[in-house]
């Protein structure tokens, strides 16, 4: 049993997580396996109450399913089933069942977070149909598809709020920069992190970029007016694509955030199936959780506090929901265009084995 759950975990990391921060440890028991949570891994401010790690933590569950039915056994997910122990995410056993076909496993190595311009094409009634069904799959929470080219690029600029409150803010700024990976060599040897080649960025914006590292060089560039400029024009690329998708429980508890990560995990092995890009942008809706829980610690102004209020309000109504009625668990695009020119590693696993241990 061990090789099976080494070869699927082994398989299953290849899920998408916060800056590829890749947050879990797993310790194996005799029918299955224990998976952890690594709290230090992602930014802290983007990751209030581990949500953003509990949807990468979704999306490894998620891949965890596909691959064991089809080695031949069927998953039991018990989410949280230690309240006394928060790091503990999931128990997952497996038994054996009949092997099956899963046609998303053959999508778990090639899905990527896709940051280039995406083609402007509406999306087919069979698209839609096709991307709304995984909601039907997963059981839980609600897909929103919002495809108006004059409400996306509203959503767009609202999303964009998020650029300026990073460049702006020294502690938001320090903890992102961090996660910077700026070269090929150090992807290689780090295979964690945000690699700058996966930014889809020209040669002049990738400059800024670099300048933008310093906090001395954003402090002037900011008075220059730079990171408004640079919101401005993340805001077009983001209105680019044939949907904006929204993924929507009815409150913010923490299993939401997996079942939402599961959930975006099915549809983003359905897009990329169906030969459509994926890209995460949730910034804002991030910072507002933490906003709504009043825990907002790293220097944030008042006046910041306010534009991201207004910016996640504006992509709220946008949405057709109401504020009291739902979360936001996630928020991306969806759309047509050449692959990524870059893909971003993974790290090994960290695997413990109980029984090894004990004995
Ligand atoms: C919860 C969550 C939030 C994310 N938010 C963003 C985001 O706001 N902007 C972005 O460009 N990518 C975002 N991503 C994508 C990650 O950066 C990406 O998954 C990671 O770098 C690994 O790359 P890959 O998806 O190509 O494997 C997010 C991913 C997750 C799981």
């Amino acid at each position: 049993m061990e090789k099976i759950f080494k070869k699927i975990i082994g398989k299953a990391v290849w899920a998408a997580s916060g800056d590829n921060s890749q947050p879990w440890r797993f310790v194996l028991e005799n029918d299955g396996f224990y998976i952890f949570n690594l709290s230090d891994r992602d930014i802290p401010l983007y990751n209030w109450g581990q949500r953003g790690s509990l949807v990468a933590h979704g999306g490894l569950i998620e891949n965890v399913k596909i691959l064991a039915s089809q080695e031949g056994y069927e998953t039991k997910v018990n989410l949280f089933p230690d309240p006394d122990e928060t790091d503990l995410v999931a128990q997952i056993s497996l038994e054996k069942s009949e092997k099956k076909r899963e046609p998303l496993a053959d999508f778990i190595r090639e899905r990527a977070t896709n940051r280039r311009p995406y083609q402007n094409s509406a999306l087919t009634d069979d698209q839609r149909q096709q991307l709304l069904m995984t909601v039907d799959e997963i059981g839980a929470g609600r897909l929103i598809l919002l495809e108006d080219p004059a409400q996306r690029k509203l959503a767009a600029e609202a999303s964009s709020v998020n650029e300026i409150i990073v460049l702006e803010t020294p502690e938001l700024h320090r903890q992102f920069f961090r996660h910077v990976v700026w070269t090929e060599k150090e992807e290689r040897a780090k295979r964690t992190g945000l690699y700058v080649k996966t930014l889809e960025m020209t040669p002049p914006q990738e400059l800024i970029f670099k300048l933008f590292s310093h906090w001395r060089a954003a402090q002037i560039l900011n008075k220059l007016g730079f990171s408004k400029l640079v919101a401005k024009s993340n805001a077009e690329l983001y209105a680019t694509g044939a949907a904006m998708g929204a993924i929507i429980f009815t409150d913010n508890r923490a299993e939401n955030f997996v079942l939402a990560g599961r959930l975006l995990q099915r549809l983003w092995l359905k897009a990329t199936q169906m030969g459509m890009s994926l890209h995460p942008i949730t910034g804002v809706l991030f910072l507002m959780q933490r906003i709504l829980a009043q825990e907002v610690a790293g220097g944030l102004k008042p006046e910041q506090v306010e534009m991201i209020g207004r910016a996640h309000q504006k992509i709220v109504d946008l949405l057709g929901i109401r504020q009291d009625q739902g979360t936001i668990a996630m928020f991306f695009r969806l759309g047509f265009s050449q692959p990524p020119s870059a893909h971003s590693s993974r790290l090994q696993p960290e695997i413990v084995n109980l029984q090894k241990t004990i004995s």
